[in-house]
């Protein structure tokens, strides 16, 4: 990049695609500059899919290695006709009922696709993003836009503006603000061309609401286990991780109270800084923490998920040493939110 300006635009969440800022933005991508904007899940790091030194650029800004493949995001189904070799019958059935939504589906690719969107590989990962301005943006800009999540490579996926602004300014072109993103938790991967449906990362679409579509559908082992390669490149990869040190803690609801509380007194004793994570169902249980951080409830997992990455950050503002968060049952969303945990507590739990 030639100077270090940062565009920003702020933005109404409903967009009219003749917008002056909506018209300078889409020209900008189709120059080839890259340019941060939000989506439904997190904040997109957009290029021009088609164009590979735009894509180079990604790379680069977020320090992302470049065996990662990239998701390219589109507006109308003719864009995906110009990616994909063929769309079938399950791919359909999940287009209907997902698209536009937080569900990324892999497809066999044709060979304009640039190699380094998908790292090589033959297959393309392709969305249909629910959000006015992300969909706005791709329609006036007439592309497939290739977007990782707008954070450096290993921080926590931006859900404001403001994140992206602190990971990446100086570092792109533009950031697009239009607000908080509101499931909070990047899109679901799945992959069509085996012979059984597989979730390669869990995400804003539930397991159970894919099945109800598809009947049945399997989660790549590499998620529940930790032996094996995952099939999608960036599940191999730590993310997400706090500076502090992070704990999941698992086990009886009375107990973990217990216990819980109990490290508080024991950490706070050696100077340490106790930030909890954890649902309103126990927000007044641990009184003596230095911070705590609580959203939705056990029945009612959304807003952890939609604030999950946020407070992340909050955490690491506020000097946390320490952190513990509670875990959550690993079903509907719950599956997703356990998931990146694990990715920011590096594995670490502590089982009552
Ligand atoms: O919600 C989201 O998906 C956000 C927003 C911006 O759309 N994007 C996002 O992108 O999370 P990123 O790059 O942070 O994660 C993309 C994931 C990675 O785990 C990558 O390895 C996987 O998708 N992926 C991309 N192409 C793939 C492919 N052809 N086969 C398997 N996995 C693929
Ligand atoms: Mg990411």
């Amino acid at each position: 990049m030639s100077e270090i300006t940062t565009m920003f635009w702020k933005l109404p969440h409903q967009v009219d695609i003749k917008h002056p800022d909506i018209v300078e933005i889409a020209k900008r991508l189709r120059q080839g500059e890259i340019i941060a904007f939000p989506t439904e899940t997190v904040y997109g790091l957009g290029a021009n899919a088609l164009d590979a030194k735009a894509v180079a650029k990604i790379f680069v800004a977020k320090g992302r290695p470049s065996d990662n493949p990239l998701i390219v995001h589109i507006a109308t189904m003719e864009q995906l006709a110009l990616l994909v070799e063929e769309i079938d019958e399950n791919s359909r059935k999940l287009i209907e009922h997902f698209w536009p939504g937080p569900l990324t589906i892999i497809f066999k690719k044709k060979e304009m696709v640039s190699e380094l969107v998908t790292a090589g590989l033959n297959t393309v990962a392709v969305r249909m993003p629910n959000h006015p301005i992300a969909l706005t943006i791709i329609e006036a800009a007439n592309l497939p836009i290739a977007a990782p999540s707008a954070n450096r490579s290993g921080k926590p996926s931006p859900t404001t503006a403001e994140h992206v602004f602190n990971d990446l300014n100086g570092k792109i072109d533009g950031i697009v603000d239009g607000g908080p993103t509101g499931v909070g938790v990047e899109s679901t991967v799945i992959d069509l061309t085996g012979d059984v449906p597989m979730v390669l990362r869990p995400g804003g679409v539930t397991i159970e609401e894919l099945q109800e579509v598809l009947g049945e559908v399997k989660l790549d082992p590499a998620i529940v286990g930790q032996k094996e390669q995952p099939r999608s490149p960036g599940m191999k990869y730590r993310h997400y991780a706090p500076t502090g040190e992070m704990w999941i803690v698992k086990g009886d609801d009375r107990e973990i109270i217990k216990k819980i509380n109990s490290l508080i007194k024991e950490k706070s004793l050696i100077g340490k800084k106790v930030g909890i994570l954890t649902t309103n169902d126990h927000r007044e249980s641990f009184q003596e923490a230095d911070l705590i951080l609580a959203y939705g409830t056990k029945d009612n997992l959304y807003p952890l998920a939609e604030h999950l990455y946020e407070a992340l950050r909050i955490f690491d503002l506020n000097g946390i040493d320490y952190i513990l968060a509670e875990a959550v049952e690993e079903k509907g969303i719950g599956l997703a939110i356990m998931n990146r945990l694990k990715k920011a507590a590096g594995e670490k739990f502590i089982q009552i």
